[in-house]
């Protein structure tokens, strides 16, 4: 079970209550890359089909390969931010993340996606003793892209015309971090 505390922050599992917090953040049309690439919403998403997600979550077998957590703040318990470890790979040590901060932008710019992400990476090399981890990010996505090239990673590669936003085909990037940068970067 992933449970992680920081300066400011406490990463650890959903409960129900992060229902209506999740519903709120899907259902916010700034909140682009919780749409990821699919067809733009024609409807508000329901509570009802928010509920399935988190049913799925809330469910997992402790071997899954991906492992999803909330970001609370760790005086007022506000949950501000989602993230996940997703296609944990063993054998190869590797792993994909993708992290958001919430519908509520008062949470945004404070660093605390930046302080998450960081503890995270220290859990996935450490904790789970993987050797690289990647991140794919929209090119559009520039406070992401801040995000993680602030945190170290680096980009390797680009998918040309990788999806349809707004009537236009836009790049996807692929970023990684290896372990062997990431104890570099700690030294320096
Ligand atoms: C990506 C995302 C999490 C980044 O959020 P963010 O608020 O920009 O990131 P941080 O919390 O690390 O904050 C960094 C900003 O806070 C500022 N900041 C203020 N206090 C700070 C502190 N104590 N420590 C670090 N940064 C601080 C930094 O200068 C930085 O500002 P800048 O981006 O203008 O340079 C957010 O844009 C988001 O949730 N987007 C939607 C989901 C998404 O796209 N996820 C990524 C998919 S790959």
């Amino acid at each position: 079970m992933l449970y992680i505390m920081t300066e400011r922050l406490v990463l650890k599992p959903h409960t129900q209550n992060s229902l209506v917090w999740l519903n709120t953040t899907f259902n916010n049309p700034n909140e682009d890359y919780f749409n990821g690439d699919d067809p733009p919403r024609e409807r508000p998403e329901t509570l009802e089909e928010t509920q399935k997600l988190l049913d799925r979550i809330l469910n997992r077998p402790v071997d899954a390969d991906i492992i999803d957590y909330a970001i609370h703040k760790r005086d007022t318990d506000e949950l501000i931010g989602v993230g996940m470890i997703a296609h944990i790979n063993h054998y190869n040590r590797r792993c994909d993340l993708g992290i958001g901060l919430g519908w509520n932008r008062d949470n945004w710019g404070k660093g605390y996606a930046s302080e998450a992400l960081q503890a995270v990476i220290a859990y996935c090399f450490t904790e789970l003793g993987l050797n690289r981890i990647g991140a794919e990010i929209y090119e559009f996505n520039a406070h992401s892209i801040r995000l993680f090239e602030r945190t170290g990673f680096r980009r390797e590669g680009v998918l040309r015309q990788y999806i349809f936003k707004d009537g236009v085909f836009k790049d996807s990037y692929l970023y990684s971090l290896v372990k062997e940068t990431w104890e570099h970067q700690k030294k320096s």
